[in-house]
């Protein structure tokens, strides 16, 4: 028997300070920086030839990483042909034998380290420890939902019934799935909803973010070479022209695993709903206006430090990353004190180097909406940290880090996707209250609490809607198997990724009833 809680081991990766791992690692870091990558759709195993159009970084937006030739109407109905005639056949594998090429996958992934950790700093613009964390929260799901297939669909559930009568219950893959994923996490969500999906037996269709195209390539590359039928996973990358809406508006399609903005995932949920001859099942995972709340018991040091890593760690590109901090006011003027001389100390530049703190945004849209946003918001509020931005950087898409205090009844009300963070007091009878006003901006994804008392932890932990709570320490990078992650009202429909319930999503049951 198969048991989630049963010893499983994530990904290793290996530690930033081991100076005799780190010397090679950055030669041969080096010697990818004169390559370029190339992505294509690849349908059916097939590939269109083509040169493709230039893909840039947003370190340098002068630096050319690779080429992308992008998906026509042509190559979106062939893999909705091929993906629902294999399907059946998928559905059909015994799931131990899904659950070994997911494996394969996982081995693949950490043999290629290097690549993926180069194509995620240069496409991504992600920090090495980032990077690694990236590619080994990848492995873990691929790992983690092969444990899962054999958990739950190994064996069906004997169910009690009446005498000679016998009930069984099986869960079974739905159909065909598209899997959308964000440019964020552009590897570990990517295959996380791909391989959630194929671990439960459904053919599946992968939508890379238009931005990440080229690591998404070599992701689906790692599966296929690991053994998943070129039937049963198809890639699309790049398209344009409605493309999307064809697919999500195509009744062959039993379900759909987004990750991205809420926004988004209304857009879905609304093309999904408008279809008359099928449902489909939507798993998504959006936004987060997360906080963290700290009372005047909190150990500022601490505090400090867990701010800086919630906020801006990733440029604060990440849907569980800390965009509001509540403070109670005794230790207001001391934190964001030292908050802002901290953020002075953050180093902005090349994520390959390990001294870099704050690598660049995604794009030059988004360096632009976060600078419009910071502009405006200095006229209500007051700028009370701003990390110095090298020169040197103009040429790519950086944004420093800025915090502003902000009134208690002045809490932002939609996600800015980058290094911005709020700060507010509350008063110290006023901590039910401040939950109260973060719960009331309908997101529920992260929250963040630093306190010494017992009362505080119980009072938030049980008012607050959120799906992720993390208690004395920083609010990001939820480790699969130990901290299932998702979250509730406008941060998505659950279940958790990385959790014991999230492949259910992706399965329908079916019960037998015999007459013996
Ligand atoms: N799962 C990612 C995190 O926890 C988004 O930061």
């Amino acid at each position: 028997p198969c048991d989630v809680f049963a010893p499983r081991r994530n990904s290793q990766g290996f530690a930033m300070t081991d100076i005799v791992t780190l010397e090679p690692l950055r030669q041969r870091l080096a010697a990818l920086e004169s390559g370029t990558f190339h992505a294509t759709p690849i349908v059916g195993g097939q590939r269109p030839a083509g040169t493709g159009q230039p893909r840039v970084s947003p370190i340098d937006l002068e630096r050319k990483i690779g080429t992308l030739v992008a998906t026509d109407a042509a190559a979106v109905a062939k893999a909705l042909d091929l993906a629902d005639a294999a399907q059946d056949g998928w559905a059909d594998q015994a799931p131990t034998a899904r659950a070994a090429l997911l494996e394969k996958a996982a081995d693949l992934l950490e043999a290629r380290q290097d690549e993926f950790l180069w194509l995620l700093s240069r496409e991504a613009g992600k920090t090495l420890p980032d990077a690694l964390g990236e590619l080994r929260e990848a492995v873990d799901y691929c790992r983690f939902y092969a444990h899962e297939a054999r958990r739950l669909m190994g064996a069906a559930i004997a169910l009690p019934g009446v005498t000679g009568e016998s009930n069984e219950l099986r869960l079974s893959g739905r159909g065909p799935f598209i899997a959308i994923a964000p440019w964020n996490f552009p590897l570990a969500i990517f295959l996380g909803q791909i391989t959630a999906a194929l671990a439960a037996g459904n053919t599946v269709i992968a939508k890379p973010s238009r931005r990440t195209p080229l690591i998404g390539m070599r992701a689906i590359e790692a599966l296929l070479d690991a053994g998943i039928p070129a039937d049963v996973l198809h890639y699309l990358p790049g398209e344009s022209g409605g493309l999307s809406d064809k697919l999500l508006g195509d009744p062959r399609v039993a379900g759909v695993a987004f990750t991205g903005s809420t926004g988004a995932a209304w857009k879905i949920n609304r093309t999904l709903a408008a279809r008359d001859s099928s449902i489909a099942s939507l798993i998504a995972e959006t936004g987060g206006l997360n906080a963290m709340i700290a009372d005047s018991s909190a150990h500022v040091e601490q505090l400090i430090i867990d701010v800086l890593m919630s906020a801006f760690n990733s440029a604060g590109q990440r849907c569980s990353a800390l965009r509001i901090l509540l403070v109670q006011d005794d230790i207001a003027d001391q934190v964001i004190e030292r908050l802002g001389l901290a953020m002075q100390e953050l180093r902005m530049g090349d994520p390959l180097q390990l001294a870099t703190d704050v690598g660049p945004t995604i794009d030059t849209l988004s360096q632009r909406d976060l600078q419009a946003y910071c502009d405006k918001l200095a006229g209500t509020a007051r700028l009370v940290g701003r990390t110095p931005q090298p020169a040197e950087l103009s040429g790519g898409c950086f944004f420093a880090p800025h915090a502003f205090e902000v009134a208690l009844d002045q809490l932002p009300t939609f996600e800015t996707f980058g290094p911005v963070l709020h700060i507010a007091r509350f008063k110290g009878d006023q901590l039910a209250d401040a939950v109260h006003r973060v719960n009331k901006l309908g997101f529920g994804l992260t929250m963040g609490v630093h306190t010494r008392l017992d009362s505080t932890v119980e009072t938030v932990r049980k008012l607050a809607k959120v799906g992720n709570l993390y208690i004395n320490r920083n609010q990001i990078g939820a480790v699969v198997g130990s901290q299932p992650f998702g979250g509730e009202g406008l941060s998505g429909t659950g279940f958790k990724a990385g959790g014991p319930h999230y492949l259910l999503r992706f399965a329908c049951e079916r019960t037998v009833t015999i007459n013996t």
